[in-house]
């Protein structure tokens, strides 16, 4: 679902513990505003079992696709700590891959830390692959990122 102003608050509370440097409201408005940006929430309601105080559906985790010219970079895909290993990230990681297609991206790619193994997992088994390492990218701690890329086929053939 795409992300509304008043899921920021259950947003912030996912990236504070997911995300270093984390997305700040700013950040996160910012994301929601931009017209190139796909950004959305997964939310889960399974026989009440994951509903909030209120009875809605619980957002367990979001992810944040930007069209940069031809191209997709992945900004942030992030689950809830509680809720990993479930195949949330893979549900989303599928949603935004379909977005790639159907808006005819050629390509996706993203940064990583190098010691995110399983950010980096899930990345190679949707078919990323390293392509080069950016030194010191990262910051809160300064660490090399990887630089990974998803050939989409598209466009090619046409
Ligand atoms: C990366 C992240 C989004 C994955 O979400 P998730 O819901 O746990 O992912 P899934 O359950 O769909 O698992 C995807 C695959 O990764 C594997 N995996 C997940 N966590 C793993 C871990 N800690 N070590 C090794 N493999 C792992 C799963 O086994 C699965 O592989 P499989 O389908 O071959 O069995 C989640 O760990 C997260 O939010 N991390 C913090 C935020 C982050 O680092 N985001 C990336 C920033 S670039």
């Amino acid at each position: 679902m795409r992300v509304k102003e008043n899921d920021i608050p259950r947003i912030m509370e996912i990236a504070k513990e997911a995300i270093t440097p984390t997305w700040t409201h700013g950040m996160i408005l910012e994301a929601i505003d931009r017209s190139d940006t796909y950004f959305i929430t997964l939310s889960k309601n399974k026989d009440g079992e994951y509903t909030n105080a209120q009875g809605a559906a619980y957002i367990v985790g979001f992810s944040a696709l930007r069209q940069v010219g031809e191209d997709g970079e992945i900004l942030q895909i992030a689950v809830d700590n509680d809720f990993r290993k479930n195949g949330y990230g893979s549900e989303m990681m599928e949603n935004m891959i379909a977005y790639a297609y159907n808006n005819s991206f050629k390509s996706l790619f993203l940064e990583v830390r190098k010691s995110n193994t399983s950010a980096i997992h899930l990345y190679k088994k949707y078919g990323f692959a390293i392509q080069r390492t950016r030194k010191n990218y990262y910051t809160e701690p300064i660490e090399d990122a990887y630089v990974m890329v998803c050939n989409l086929n598209t466009g090619e053939n046409k």
